[in-house]
């Protein structure tokens, strides 16, 4: 099967990285207001890893966390994409899908616009059983994406991520899940 390399959406270019998305992903993970919900900001170097992991994941599964392109508005404005979680956990293997960008582009609908055409991808392209996604409670605007594209939080599944230690503020989640004919039907417009 040969997958799509880039995605497109109405006012979105979904690509792989380049070198020069690099400055501008270390700025985004320096913002305190993107790492609000994110364990903590990054320096040059860790966003630099950041970067180099998710290049990595594209050439392991053909798939990532695309760069987002806004055109005629910003080359860069963070990223959109699946990726499959490192971690162990009650649903675990599994593709998740994120998002993280520039503040300055916040509120337009853009994660989730670019969200919506990597779900397409997940379950159309790579024929996915299901897509998850996870944050803490407190993150309103992510868990707002995640129902906005119609993925649903059960509290059966809640869970404490496994990287941040014991009685660390970031370390319950939240997980939404989202499978294949669920995505059917409300892309067939009847309803989830
Ligand atoms: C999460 C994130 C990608 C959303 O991007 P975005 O392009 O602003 O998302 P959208 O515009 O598509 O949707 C945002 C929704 O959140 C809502 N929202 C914004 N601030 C909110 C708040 N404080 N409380 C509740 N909802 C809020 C918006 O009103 C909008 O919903 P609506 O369309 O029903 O009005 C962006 O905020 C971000 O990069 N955050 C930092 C990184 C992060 O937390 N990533 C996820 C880690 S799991």
């Amino acid at each position: 099967m040969t997958l799509p390399r880039e995605l497109h959406t109405e006012r979105l270019f979904l690509r792989r990285w380049l070198a020069d998305d690099r400055a501008p992903f270390a700025r985004l993970n320096a913002d305190p207001r993107v790492v609000e919900f994110l364990p903590a900001a990054l320096s040059r170097e860790q966003s630099d890893a950041v970067a180099e992991r998710i290049e990595t994941h594209f050439q392991q599964h053909g798939f990532g966390l695309w760069a987002v392109e806004i055109p005629r508005i910003t080359p860069f404005a963070g990223f959109i994409g699946l990726s499959i979680p490192r971690f162990v956990a009650a649903f675990t293997p599994c593709v998740e899908i994120g998002w993280r960008l520039d503040a300055d582009y916040w509120n337009r609908g853009y994660a989730t616009e670019g969200a919506r055409a990597a779900l397409a991808f997940g379950f159309l392209s790579l024929q996915l059983e299901e897509i998850v996604s996870f944050t803490v409670p407190a993150n309103l605007r992510s868990r707002r994406v995640m129902e906005k594209i119609g993925m649903t939080h059960s509290s059966g599944d809640d869970f404490d991520h496994p990287a941040l230690p014991e009685g660390h503020l970031l370390r319950q989640h939240v997980l939404y899940r989202l499978d294949r004919p669920r995505f059917a039907r409300q892309s067939a417009g009847l309803g989830g």
